[in-house]
């Protein structure tokens, strides 16, 4: 795991709030739901609606476009969908917000 940082604490959404960074070349929605950060994909799978326009209902994400739901712990699609969506690890430090990406092994190969 490799972790960025992403935002400063300051930076942090709102309580109940999406905010759209890019961290390590992707462009993630940063999620405050319920005092926990979340940080997903974001673009929706189903037709690449942008989940940063979208909302928190029940422990999901929900899709502004067709209102396609996401679970915020697992990114997996509601019943029936056959989808999900990334979901990355966050820590907050000292210094701010860190999103963790998992390391390919290619990518280690040229580390
Ligand atoms: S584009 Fe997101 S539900 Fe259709």
């Amino acid at each position: 795991m490799k972790w960025f940082k992403a935002l400063n604490k300051v930076q942090i959404p709102a309580h109940a709030s999406i905010k759209t960074i890019e961290v390590n070349g992707k462009q993630l929605c940063i999620i405050n739901h319920e005092d926990k950060i979340i940080a997903t994909q974001s673009y929706c799978p189903h037709a690449g609606g942008h989940l940063s326009g979208g909302w928190c209902k029940n422990g999901h994400l929900i899709c502004p476009v067709h209102r396609y739901a996401y679970n915020l712990e697992t990114g997996r699609g509601a019943d029936g969908q056959g989808d999900y969506i990334n979901i990355y690890p966050t820590e907050l430090r000292d210094d701010g917000l860190y999103v963790g990406f998992e390391e390919s092994w290619w990518s280690k190969l040229w580390s």
